[in-house]
């Protein structure tokens, strides 16, 4: 790799994502050598604090990550890392990150290239682009680019104003839009095994495939973050835009080539083609719940509406299961189950392509079940990272016909250790000016007009819960999303 020529600066540096993730993900790329000589992070916060003092700060985040291998080069690193304390409501202020920039694109060489990377909350995205802009630190004779983190708006409409907002001070190709479900390999991974082999892309369809289905549940709770989270709820926390950006990779037609647009273009399509809802019919394919009290790795975890920052007869819905129709040749008939979830019983984050069955059944399993164990792709993403097929063959002990196995690829360790993060991917796309990974402002358009409808129907009606226990699978009508067609949850 080439070392990147960049200044980055860093506005929400001494929050939790920076010191988990971001920090630690760019020293890595340090260590990796696409960061060297040439770069420097501008740490932005409201504190009081020198450089010095900020680079222990980062000196500790960097040190606790367990990802990393060594701290090989951490002190050399930190001389790249400097802090401004800046006022962001506050226009005049910004003269001084603008001042800071310059002298040190002079000191580091760095090609005037500039990064913005805004690791805040929503509500100041668009004061920064404004202060940016009408203080001049956005005209650079470098690239200058934005990194935003979620949520981009809270449905259609704010979704668009804020891009139209952001429109003035940055143009389309020059805003990342992280969604780190994009950053993580498994998920890349969609497209390579569809793409890269003969044998599934003939089977991928709804000739031969009967419903497919992703899983993404975590055995957290919502921790520190609900006032965040009332507002937001499963469906704009990972359905809006980790879920749906799975599934527009599952359901992609083949791009005509790798390039950015060219495989955007695609997720678009299926973006738009999934069957709109109005609110009336959000019941019969949503599924919400919201967890109770319950055992979580054996430990007595309290409800959601007991949480820290949580209303008491909170609406809020911490877990959902949809049943979604992409309505185009290749998909039609076929449903796609998403479900997730917060407290459930483990973390995981999966999918299960199921085939349909032979067009006529020879064999028989065992005696009071004729039927065969079902043809699987199963793609787990996370924790453990594999591909398995559950095929079908001869039961050599003779008392069934045939018998299930498993064909699996699991990801070696040494790959799974070539990064310390998705983050760290992304920022690296990022810096390589290659926007295949983020989301664009079609597929966030787009997904925002296929959930708007859900989030009214269920703003509008409040439920009754709880209605799962923490450690379970989640509520009941779930399973019967499924069931109603046939079909049920595979826990493999
Ligand atoms: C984030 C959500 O986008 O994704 C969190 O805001 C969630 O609520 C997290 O816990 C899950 O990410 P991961 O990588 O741990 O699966």
């Amino acid at each position: 790799t080439h070392p990147f020529k960049v200044a980055i600066a860093l506005f929400g540096a001494t929050g939790d994502l920076s010191s988990r993730k971001l920090l630690p993900s760019m020293f890595h790329l340090f260590q990796e050598g696409s960061l060297k000589d040439n770069f420097v992070i501008i740490a932005v916060g409201r504190r009081d604090l020198s450089d010095e003092d900020f680079r222990r700060t980062a000196e500790e985040s960097i040190s606790a990550n367990r990802k990393l291998k060594s701290l090989d080069g951490l002190e050399t690193f930190l001389q790249h890392v400097f802090y401004v304390k800046l006022d962001i409501a506050d226009s005049n202020t910004y003269k001084i990150l603008n001042d800071r920039f310059e002298s040190l694109e002079a000191q580091f060489d760095t090609g005037r290239n500039r990064l913005f990377y805004l690791a805040m909350p929503p509500q100041y995205f668009t004061v920064i682009t404004d202060n940016l802009r009408e203080s001049g630190v956005t005209d650079t004779t470098g690239f200058k680019r934005l990194i935003i983190e979620k949520p981009f708006g809270k449905d259609y409409d704010s979704a668009l104003a804020l891009n139209n907002r952001i429109a003035k001070t940055f143009d389309e190709h020059e805003i990342y839009r992280i969604d780190h479900y994009l950053g993580k390999e498994m998920v890349q991974n969609i497209e390579v095994i569809r793409f890269s082999n003969s044998m599934f892309e003939p089977l991928w369809n709804n000739h031969y495939i009967s419903n497919i289905q992703i899983t993404s549940s975590e055995s957290l709770g919502v921790l520190d973050r609900g006032e965040y989270y009332e507002k937001s709820g499963a469906v704009r926390d990972m359905f809006q835009n980790h879920l749906l950006q799975i599934v527009s990779l599952l359901g992609m037609e083949p791009p005509i080539s790798l390039n950015s647009d060219d495989i955007r273009d695609e997720k678009i399509k299926v973006l738009k083609s999934l069957r709109r809802l109005d609110e009336k019919d959000v019941k019969n394919h949503f599924v919400r719940g919201q967890y109770d009290e319950g055992l979580v790795d054996g430990e007595a975890v309290p409800k959601y509406r007991n949480e820290e920052n949580v209303a008491s007869d909170s609406n809020t819905p911490t877990f959902i299961a949809s049943r979604l129709f992409i309505d185009n040749f290749r998909w039609a008939g076929v449903p796609f189950y998403v479900r997730t979830g917060k407290r459930m019983k483990e973390k995981e984050t999966k999918i299960v392509v199921e085939f349909k069955e032979v067009p006529k059944n020879l064999y028989y399993q065992d005696e009071e079940d004729d039927v065969l164990a079902k043809n699987l792709l199963v793609i787990r993403i996370q924790p453990d990272e594999s591909i398995t097929l559950h095929l079908n063959v001869k039961d050599y002990a003779g008392e069934k016909d045939t018998k299930e196995i498993k064909l699996s690829y699991t990801v070696a360790k040494q790959d799974l250790d070539r990064t310390v993060d998705a983050y760290e991917n992304l920022i690296y796309d990022c810096l390589n000016g290659d926007p295949t990974n983020f989301t664009h402002q079609e597929e966030l358009m787009n997904a925002w007009a296929f959930v708007d409808p859900v989030n009214k129907a269920w703003e509008n009606a409040p439920a009754s819960f709880p209605n799962y226990q923490s450690g379970s699978s989640g509520p009941v009508k779930s399973t019967l999303l499924l069931s109603r067609d046939g079909f049920k949850w595979w826990d493999v």
